[in-house]
């Protein structure tokens, strides 16, 4: 699978956002291993705290599609000079199913660029810690 057509599903993933508060739509898009996409959105709430990621709400998703081994996402915002970064709570989120996938970071003209979550999340916090060293995370 091409990085180009992971980078189209999280910017189409973009359109269908619902955040008539912040109007800062954001879009994911996670490769699994079997080769699946799954995208997500952000969904504010009225009550703002309640307002769940794109990154967060296509995690959720996939799981609950019977997902968990994952090996590229790529995100994308309105921002259109710089590359942005998911938010901490949503590093952690994907650190708890690896350590090893990459993260593309994308402009909405198609440009990316690849990190990790090594790069991204320095010294987590990971199931490691709570004694299973069987979990995906490999720090
Ligand atoms: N947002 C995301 O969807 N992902 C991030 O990693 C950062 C922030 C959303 C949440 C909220 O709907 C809007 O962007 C402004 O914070």
């Amino acid at each position: 699978m091409a990085v180009a057509e992971l980078v189209l599903r999280c910017l189409q993933a973009r359109d269908a956002a619902y955040c008539p508060y912040s109007r800062f739509p954001v879009g994911a898009a996670i490769l699994t291993s079997g080769g699946a996409i799954i995208t997500g959105c952000n969904v504010e709430n009225a009550s703002f705290g309640l307002t769940v990621c794109a990154e967060r709400t296509a995690i959720q998703r996939a799981v609950a599609e019977g997902h968990r081994s994952f090996t590229a996402i790529a995100v994308t915002c309105d921002i259109k000079d710089r590359f942005v970064g998911p938010c901490g709570a949503c590093r952690q989120v994907l650190l708890e199913f690896g350590s090893e996938w990459d993260i593309y970071l994308t402009k909405s003209d198609g440009s990316y660029k690849k990190t990790s979550l090594k790069e991204l999340l320095p010294l987590p916090f990971s199931p490691a810690h709570l004694g299973r060293p069987d979990m995906a995370v490999k720090l």
